[in-house]
């Protein structure tokens, strides 16, 4: 396998854990470019599942390195008691993670200003976020207060954190929150920055060497096209670029160095947090997808908002992450659908359009155009081959790729690694 950037065409939530932990077997190093431990990959390997938040989902596979990107934001104690959560299955991380020098760190007081934040909106103003500080660490970045996984192995690191703890303690008592203990922070970061030391290189030379030695190197995207923060539902949108564009940027890699994008869409669509979402269902068979979906937030355990395929959606993603193959997942959570529909147009203020308004509040009037297929009424998670699916299940994957603009790469019918059908990508 070349170098192959990975990305979710969706809200987020797509499978891209269980994708990416496909495309390990042939890829020898992952990186996450974007996001942080506001993510939560879901793999379910030799029957355990596991639940990844920063550290890229091809750990799971013994001998691959992984890389945590300079475009991601790393919170310390989180990664730690990932770490920790690894080791205790059996998977060692030392030696084979490497963090970028370059890598920001979500702070304690990054996240105590996104709750109060969120805290101090009017409800219809909440984003919904997951709480996780990314927001304020992505701020910090582009403000250039943040502190970088380098900074940590420098002499001042202490200092400057008791520095931003006291700035942030400004900002929590103008949104009626409380104060933060600086010497507490402190401590605990003296602590993080001895655990997390040995992980830390500059991944740069690291990952052009690889290429120069002839490495394959996988790209792993967090969230999803439509909660991008230029090209999603803004400002319902997290604070990075989990498009394909963000690959690069994120991890050091040159745009002349990827060789393929993969985009991971769902049979049917869901979505966390606020915004407008076309395709969301109110009804009974919302409740079913949320079901036999077990469509519940792998970090927050909240419930997930389900609807309909959305192919202004999918092909908007193409446009913008230039797909090549999409990676199809979930098709066995239709399987007890009568009829199934998949959106193909908006309907705004009485005209049919068939690109994403910028605005959301146009979003958010759009009326989805419909066009409606029978459904198959049988399960498919036990189907080895794409010609083993119903006749209805074919015409129906076939419409979504005839409407998404690129091929089938991968299909599939199941969480687990073996309910996966390679297609388009051999
Ligand atoms: P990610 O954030 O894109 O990695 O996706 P999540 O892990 O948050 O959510 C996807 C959920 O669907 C997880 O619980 C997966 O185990 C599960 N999943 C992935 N692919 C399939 C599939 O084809 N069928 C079914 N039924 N579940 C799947
Ligand atoms: P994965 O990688 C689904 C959503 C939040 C909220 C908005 C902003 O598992 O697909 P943030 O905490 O990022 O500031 O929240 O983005 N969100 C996700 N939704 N999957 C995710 O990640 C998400 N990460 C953030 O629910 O609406
Ligand atoms: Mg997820």
């Amino acid at each position: 396998m070349s170098n192959t950037v990975l990305i979710g065409a969706q809200w987020g939530d797509e499978g891209k854990g269980k994708i990416i932990d496909v495309l390990t077997a042939r890829a020898d190093i992952i990186v996450r470019y974007q996001g942080g431990s506001n993510a939560g990959h879901t793999v379910i390997a030799d029957g355990a599942r596991h639940v990844l938040r920063l550290v890229p989902s091809g750990i799971l596979h013994e001998g691959k390195v992984c890389v945590i990107g300079n475009g991601v934001v790393m919170n310390p104690l989180d990664l730690i008691e990932e770490i920790r959560e690894l080791r205790a299955t059996g998977v060692e991380a030392r030696g084979r993670l490497f963090i970028s020098t370059r890598t920001q760190m979500v702070m304690l007081y990054h996240r105590a200003l996104d709750q109060a934040d969120e805290a101090a909106r009017p409800a219809d103003k909440k984003i919904g976020t997951t709480g996780r500080g990314i927001g304020p660490a992505y701020a910090a970045k582009v403000s250039r207060t943040g502190l970088r996984c380098g900074d940590m192995l420098a002499a001042n690191f202490l200092d400057k954190v008791r520095e931003q703890v006291e700035a942030t303690n400004l900002r929590l008592a103008a949104l009626h929150a409380a104060p933060l203990d600086a010497d507490e922070i402190v401590a605990v970061y003296a602590k993080a920055k001895e655990d997390l030391a040995p992980y830390i290189i500059d991944t740069v030379p690291y990952l052009h060497d690889a290429q120069e030695a002839g490495k394959a190197i996988l790209l792993e995207g967090a969230q999803g096209t439509m909660l991008d923060i230029d090209f999603g539902t803004y400002p319902f949108v997290t604070s990075s670029n989990p498009t394909a564009g963000g690959a690069c940027v994120g991890s050091g890699l040159s745009p002349r160095s990827i060789d393929c994008v993969v985009g991971v869409v769902k049979a049917y669509t869901t979505r966390v947090g606020s915004g407008p979402f076309p395709t969301e269902l109110f009804d009974d068979t919302g409740k079913l997808l949320a079901s036999r979906g077990h469509e519940f937030g792998a970090v927050t355990g909240r419930p997930r908002r389900c609807g309909w395929y959305d192919a202004v959606v999918a092909q908007y993603a193409r446009k913008i992450n230039g797909i090549d193959f999409w990676a199809l997942t979930k098709l066995d959570v239709l399987d007890e659908c009568p009829e199934i529909k998949i959106c193909v147009a908006y309907e705004l203020d009485g005209r049919r359009i068939t690109d994403i308004p910028a605005v959301v509040d146009d979003l958010a009037r759009c009326k989805p155009v419909y066009e409606t297929m029978s459904g198959w009424l049988e399960k498919t998670s036990d189907i080895t081959s794409f010609d083993q699916l119903p006749e209805k299940a074919k015409a129906y994957v076939n419409r979504l790729m005839e409407l998404s603009g690129a091929k089938l790469g991968i299909l599939s019918i199941g969480p687990a690694r073996e309910s996966t059908i390679l297609i388009g990508l051999q």
